[in-house]
C-alpha cells in the first residue's frame, strides 16, 4: 500500500503505509512493529521527530486540503 499521510487538525502528520523516514545523513529510522507514525508538527515533542502527545497542550492548526500553485520556474533549467 502506498503511503498516505494525513494532517491532523490540532495535531501531528500521520503517515502510513509504505514508507521510509531517514536522517539528514540518509540513515533510516526504525520502527518494528508499527503499521502508522505520527510526525510532530507542533514543536513541542520531547521525541521528535516524532509526536509524543504534547500537541494536547494547546497547539491549533487546521489545514484542510487544498491544490498547490505549480512552482516557479527554475532558472538554472
Ligand atoms: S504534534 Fe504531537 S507532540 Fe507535536
Amino acid at each position: 500500500m502506498p503511503a498516505k499521510v494525513t494532517i491532523a487538525n490540532n495535531g501531528p502528520i500521520r503517515i502510513e503505509g509504505e514508507f521510509t523516514i531517514h536522517d539528514a545523513e540518509g540513515n533510516m529510522f526504525t520502527f518494528p512493529g508499527r503499521t502508522r507514525i505520527s510526525l510532530c508538527r507542533c514543536g513541542l515533542s520531547e521525541n521528535k521527530p516524532f509526536c509524543d502527545g504534547k500537541h494536547k497542550t494547546g497547539f491549533q492548526s487546521a489545514c484542510p486540503a487544498r491544490e498547490l500553485p505549480p512552482p516557479p520556474p527554475n532558472p538554472t533549467t
